[in-house]
């Protein structure tokens, strides 16, 4: 049986967050040796409580969940409950508070996870604000340059942004600690844009029903996620669901469903202002730097949506 590659899986966990953790948990290919939670959606310990219930209904395997940071590195934290909903889940009381997360500070241990492994062994995905490995680079960058690759839910990708004309929430939520990964020198790291989830790679009224019917973890997700489901409803004029974070573990766990991923040199605003928390592309590489990240912009949607099936135990 060959090793599962190894994994952590650094969250905000809102209801698109859930999804994606699932599909992670269920793919037996890798191990999510860790969790950690940051304030994004939701703030930390919303975020933690969402993430244990989500363990506990997909009920395979539960890795330790770490908190991590709770406020931003500078910017006051905003949240997402216009999206989805004050506890993040939908607001349908499926998050079960009772469950605690293990001691010790997120950034630490995944520093130690790091530290203790092979170079090359641990793959970190981030479906939050960058807030913990920014800090983790900054306490330890050599220790994090021994990531095999970081996948990121963030930017918008070679699209529009999703919470500015710009700007992507994650990115946007904390933008000077995505300057801090981006000028890390880690290699790879690629960024899962906003537009890989649009178009094609939304899960369609036909799909919804299928996951909601075919699991109890499939029906957990479709349900979490209600607060967008009626936010799209009004906005399309039918049931859709534009799942994130699911794009992200889907490219970074099964990338043969990718079908746009290219290097650029990426910056990100800093600056206050209307494009704060947007994320430039040098498309034709107009400014001569050297490409510092990858730039995922659309998937294959028959097959990152049979990913989403099969690791939902739908199909
Ligand atoms: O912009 C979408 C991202 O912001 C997703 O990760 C969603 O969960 C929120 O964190
Ligand atoms: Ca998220």
């Amino acid at each position: 049986m060959k090793e599962r590659k190894k994994i952590i899986i650094d969250t905000d966990c809102g209801s698109d967050d859930a999804m994606a953790i699932a599909m992670a948990l269920n793919d037996e290919r890798y191990e999510v040796i860790m969790i950690t939670t940051v304030s994004g959606n939701v703030r930390l310990k919303q975020a933690t409580a969402n993430t244990l219930t989500t363990l506990k209904v997909n009920n395979s395997y539960y890795p330790p969940v770490y908190e991590g940071c709770n406020d931003m590195l500078v910017r006051d934290w905003v949240g997402a409950a216009e999206t989805h909903g004050n506890d993040g889940m939908g607001d349908l009381d499926l998050v079960d508070y009772s469950l605690k997360p293990q001691e010790g500070h997120a950034v630490l241990k995944m520093l130690e996870a790091l530290r203790d492994a092979p170079a090359d062994t641990i793959d970190v995905i981030a479906l939050g604000p960058l807030t913990n490995l920014a800090l983790a680079i900054k306490l330890e960058p050599e220790t994090m340059k021994k990531v095999d690759k970081i996948v990121i839910m963030g930017t918008a990708g070679l699209g529009i942004g999703n919470v500015s004309p710009v700007a992507e929430f994650n990115i946007w939520q904390d933008p000077e600690a995505c300057k801090i990964v981006l000028d890390s020198g880690i290699d790879p790291v690629y960024f899962v844009g906003w537009d890989a989830c649009l178009g094609d790679a939304m899960l369609n009224a036909r799909e919804i029903e299928e996951i909601r019917n075919g699991s109890e973890i499939g029906k957990f997700c479709i349900d979490s996620n209600i607060v967008l489901m009626d936010m799209n409803r009004d906005r399309f004029g039918e049931n859709c669901l534009d799942m994130a974070d699911p794009a992200a573990m889907a490219a970074a766990l099964y990338p043969e469903c990718i079908d746009k991923c290219e290097k650029y040199f990426c910056q990100v605003e800093t600056n206050s202002g209307l494009s704060y928390g947007g994320v430039l592309v040098d498309f034709y590489h107009f400014s001569g730097k050297q490409e510092n990240a990858y730039i995922c912009s659309k998937l294959k949607a028959d097959m990152y949506k049979d990913y989403i099936f099969r690791n939902l135990k739908v199909r």
